[in-house]
C-alpha cells in the first residue's frame, strides 16, 4: 500500500527546499522523511519524485520565473517545481498532477493559501506547454539542467563533447552490481539472476547491469556477500592499481568502501582503509563486514599523515580524492546544484595537498593511482601535471586501456579521462585515472 501521490509530493518538494536551501538531497530526502510518516512503499516513489526534480531543476527553475508574477515562499517554490517537473515527465496524467498539487498544498499550513496560486500557475503552462518550454529552453541553465559556471567548465574542457556530457545527467542510473570472485564468478551469478527472474547485461570483467533497478535486498546471494553495488568506471580502480597479493596497500579516501572490498576481494593484501569523516569509516567496516573482509581502519586526513602513520611504506596507494563529483551527476543529480564556482578550485588545491603529502609514504618501486570521479580537467590532468612537474621520481604508467607506454609524450595531458558512456556493452560514469610509479634512487 501506498500513501497518496499529494502526501508523497508534499515529502517530495519538503526535499527539494533542502536541495534549493543547499542540503544534499539524501540528507534532505531523510529529514523529510521523518517528518511524514509515510507507507513504506511510497520511499521510493518519493525519492524518484526528488530526485526527477533535481535533474530537471534548471528548467523547473526558469519555467516558475517565467510564469510567476512575483516569488513565492519557498516551500510554495519547491511544490511548484516539483510539480512542474512531473508535468513536463510525460509518465503521469497532467490533470492528476494538478490535481495533487492542489491537495498537497492544502494540506499543509504553511502552503495552504497558496493553493489556488499553484493551480493557476500549473493550468497556465498546460494551456500552452510547448511555448513554455521553448522560451524557458532559451536559458542556458534550464536548456542543459546545470549551472552556467558548470557549463562554462565542460564547454572549456570537453568542447567536443560536453553538450552529450550535459545530456548524460539527465540519464537514470542502472543499477550496476561488481560480482565477488571470493564467493561467486560472472557465469554462475548470471545463471543465478536468470533462474530469478531478471534480467542482465555484463559491462565489464565483474560488471553486470540488473534491468529493470530492484531493492538490492532482492537480488540473489545480497546478504552473503555476492555482490555489490558499483559503477563500471569505479571497478577499474582495483583492477588498475597493478595489485599483487602481499602488497601493503592504503586506499587514503575510502569511504564508502566500494574501492577497498574490491581490492580485498581480488587480492590477499594488507590494506589501510582512511577517511576524514568517522561516521563514513564506519560504512567502509559496515561494508566489508557483510563481504567477510578485513581492514585496518583508520580516521584520519591523508592531508596530514604525521598525525596517523609511522610506518611501514606502501607497496601500493589508492587516492579516490574528494572532487566535484562531476562525472557522476546521473547517480547524483544534486551535486551541481549545490556546488559553486570557487569549489572548483578549492577541490583542486585539496587534492593537490592529498597526493603531495602522501607521496613519502610510498615505497620506491611502489605505485600510486590518483581517482577522480570528475569530468573537469582542474581535478584530474592538471593535478597530476602539476605533481609531476615537482617529482623527478614520478613517472606516469600507461593504464590498460589507456595510452601506450610509448604514447606517454613529456608534455601532453597525464592519465586517462573516462567520459559517461551509456551503450549495452559499455555503461560507466565519468572518471579521470592516472597511474604513478615511484623511482627507485
Ligand atoms: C570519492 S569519495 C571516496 C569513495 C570511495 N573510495 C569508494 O570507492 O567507496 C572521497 C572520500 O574522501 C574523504 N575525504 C575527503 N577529504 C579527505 C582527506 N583530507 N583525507 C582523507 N579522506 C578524505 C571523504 O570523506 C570521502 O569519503
Amino acid at each position: 500500500m501506498r500513501s497518496a501521490l499529494a502526501d508523497e509530493m508534499r515529502c517530495a518538494s519538503q526535499a527539494l527546499a533542502g536541495l534549493a536551501a543547499g542540503e544534499r538531497l539524501d540528507h534532505a530526502l531523510e529529514l523529510a522523511g521523518r517528518e511524514h510518516a509515510l507507507a513504506p512503499a511510497s520511499r521510493p516513489v518519493v525519492r524518484d519524485l526528488a530526485y526527477h526534480a533535481a535533474r530537471t531543476f534548471g528548467l523547473c527553475r526558469e519555467l516558475a520565473r517565467l510564469l510567476n508574477a512575483r516569488e513565492p515562499a519557498p516551500a510554495v517554490a519547491a511544490l511548484q517545481w516539483l510539480s512542474l517537473s512531473q508535468l513536463i515527465d510525460p509518465q503521469r496524467h497532467p490533470a492528476t498532477i494538478v490535481d495533487q498539487a492542489v491537495r498537497a498544498a492544502r494540506a499543509d499550513p504553511v502552503t495552504e493559501g497558496a493553493a489556488g496560486f499553484i493551480n493557476a500557475t500549473l493550468r497556465t503552462f498546460l494551456r500552452d506547454t510547448p511555448q513554455w518550454l521553448e522560451r524557458a529552453r532559451r536559458s542556458p541553465e534550464a536548456r542543459w539542467n546545470h549551472p552556467q559556471w558548470w557549463i562554462d567548465v565542460l564547454q572549456a574542457d570537453h568542447p567536443q563533447a560536453w553538450q552529450s556530457i550535459a545530456e548524460f545527467a539527465d540519464r537514470h542510473p542502472p543499477l550496476t552490481l561488481r560480482i565477488n570472485p571470493r564467493r561467486t564468478d560472472l557465469p554462475t551469478y548470471l545463471d543465478h539472476l536468470q533462474a530469478a527472474g531478471f534480467s542482465a547485461r555484463v559491462v565489464g570483467q565483474q560488471a553486470v547491469i540488473v534491468e529493470p533497478a530492484c531493492a538490492v535486498q532482492s537480488l540473489p546471494g545480497w546478504a552473503e556477500g555476492w555482490v555489490s553495488v558499483q559503477d563500471e568506471g569505479a571497478q577499474r580502480a582495483a583492477q588498475w592499481l597493478d595489485v599483487q597479493d602481499g602488497h601493503r596497500v592504503l586506499d587514503a579516501c575510502a569511504a564508502p568502501g566500494g574501492k577497498s572490498a574490491h581490492l580485498l576481494e581480488l587480492f590477499d593484501v594488507r590494506l589501510t582503509a582512511l577517511d576524514l569523516k568517522r561516521k563514513r569509516l564506519a560504512q567502509v567496516g559496515e561494508g566489508l563486514a557483510r563481504l567477510g573482509l578485513q581492514a585496518k581502519l583508520v580516521c584520519g586526513d591523508a592531508a596530514d599523515p604525521a598525525r596517523w602513520w609511522t610506518g611501514p611504506r606502501f607497496d601500493r596507494i589508492l587516492v579516490d580524492a574528494p572532487c566535484t563529483a562531476s562525472g557522476i551527476v546521473r547517480r547524483a543529480p544534486d551535486a551541481r546544484w549545490l556546488r559553486r564556482r570557487g569549489d572548483l578550485a578549492t577541490l583542486a588545491a585539496a587534492q593537490q595537498r592529498i597526493v603531495e603529502a602522501l607521496w613519502p609514504l610510498l615505497e620506491p618501486g611502489g605505485k600510486l593511482l590518483y581517482v577522480t570521479c570528475s569530468v573537469f580537467k582542474a581535478e584530474g590532468p592538471q593535478v597530476i601535471q602539476s605533481f609531476l612537474g615537482r617529482h623527478r621520481d614520478a613517472r606516469e604508467l600507461a593504464l590498460p586501456a589507456g595510452k601506450p607506454q610509448s604514447a606517454v609524450v613529456p608534455g601532453t595531458e597525464p592519465g586517462l579521462q573516462m567520459l559517461p558512456t551509456a551503450r549495452p556493452s559499455e555503461d560507466h560514469d565519468g572518471f579521470f585515472y592516472c597511474l604513478i610509479e615511484k623511482l627507485r634512487p
